[in-house]
């Protein structure tokens, strides 16, 4: 048995997990910033530092005390070392060396993409090779992992995250932070409406996507409507927003999933817990034969630390060790990138 102890502060979570064996969660504790960062619609980065430094002590020991072993039981302790907010990761960063300083273990820096991805080992076993689509606040990336810890970038984002795209669209419709949850809620109220016609924005890589388009039309309209004087109605134009979105990422991933042949298709990232998506993908899927399509519950999907143990034990398992001189790198790219 390994076992890791994991930390994760990349945003607005404080979070510490115990995992055993990348794939049994021992203990998975999250402390959400959302209803502070929910009073100025966004997240405030030197805010969101500041809480985790009040909070990561607490998280820590309610962690190892819920997984009823001790820090020296921990076979090594693992923390995502970026992307993510400097000042936010720089907590995770030095609790994790502290640890590892005071109990003698070995450190393992994570790619906080690569822990959404590994939150499918909760699931199902990886199969390799696996396609992952990545959609959360600050990525939207097709991942092709020819076998474990390996990480290859076939597609992403020109502009904005999807995650981005839905908190913005959501701060036009008045709907508050975080929008994709407000969006995903209202839209399941709205229905397709003629007049408000979206672009699907084209990319030079079939793989590559683009939101920022689509993000500004949904703002353009919105005002139009308004200047005319016609009432806006936010559940269509929420669904239009939606459905366009979601299905220029499903038709991308189906591209990539037909040429590329996976044995896996996971989901991963804060907006897979966007349920069209996850009713798109699952119905989408019957297209590929022997591809075996894994979702991600949806406590896995937003930040936590279970998935940066599942991660870990990868990275643990390849001898892939940090030193007490890493530093959190907020633009961190996946390891395999350059
Ligand atoms: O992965 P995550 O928790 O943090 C990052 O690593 O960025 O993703 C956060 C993003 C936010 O943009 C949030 O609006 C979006 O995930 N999100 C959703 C849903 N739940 C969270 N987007 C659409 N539908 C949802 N149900
Ligand atoms: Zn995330």
């Amino acid at each position: 048995m390994t076992r890791i102890l994991a930390i994760e502060s990349s945003c607005d979570e404080t979070a510490c997990a115990m995992v055993e064996d990348g794939k049994t969660i021992l203990s998975n504790i999250v402390s959400s910033q959302i209803n502070t960062h929910t009073l100025y619609g966004g997240v405030v980065p030197e805010v969101a530092s500041r809480i985790h430094v009040e909070n990561i002590s607490a998280v820590i020991e309610e962690a190892v005390r819920e997984s009823g072993y001790s820090v020296s039981d921990a076979d090594a302790i693992a923390y995502t070392l970026g992307p993510g907010l400097i000042g936010s990761l720089h907590v995770g960063v030095l609790a994790a060396k502290t640890l590892a300083f005071a109990f003698h273990k070995p450190l393992v820096p994570v790619h906080h993409i690569a822990g959404h991805i590994y939150a499918n080992a909760f699931v199902s076993e990886l199969c390799f090779p696996l396609l992952a689509l990545v959609v959360s606040g600050g990525h939207t990336q097709l991942i092709w992992m020819k076998e474990d810890n390996c990480f290859e970038e076939i597609g992403t984002t020109v502009d904005d995250a999807i995650g981005e795209a839905y908190d913005k669209v959501a701060r036009v419709l008045d709907l508050g932070y975080p929008g994709g949850p407000a969006i995903d809620k209202l839209a399941k109220q709205g229905k397709k409406n003629s007049d408000y016609v979206l672009p699907r924005p084209k990319t030079a890589n079939p793989y590559d996507f683009s939101f920022s388009g689509l993000k500004t039309a949904v703002l353009q309209l919105n005002d139009r409507l308004k200047r005319k004087g016609k009432e806006v109605s936010k559940e269509d134009l929420a669904w239009c927003f939606q459905e366009t979105a979601l299905n220029l990422l499903v038709d991308k991933t189906m591209l990539a999933a037909k040429e590329y042949q996976p044995k896996m298709l996971v989901l991963a990232g804060g907006v897979a817990a966007n349920s069209r998506l996850r009713e798109l993908i699952i119905e989408r899927a019957e297209e590929l034969k022997g591809i075996k399509t894994v979702i991600p519950p949806l406590k896995y999907c937003t930040d936590n630390a279970a998935m940066i143990g599942a991660a870990g034990y990868a990275a643990y398992c390849h001898g892939e060790f940090g030193t007490m001189s890493d530093a959190a790198d907020p633009g961190l790219e996946m390891p395999g990138e350059s």
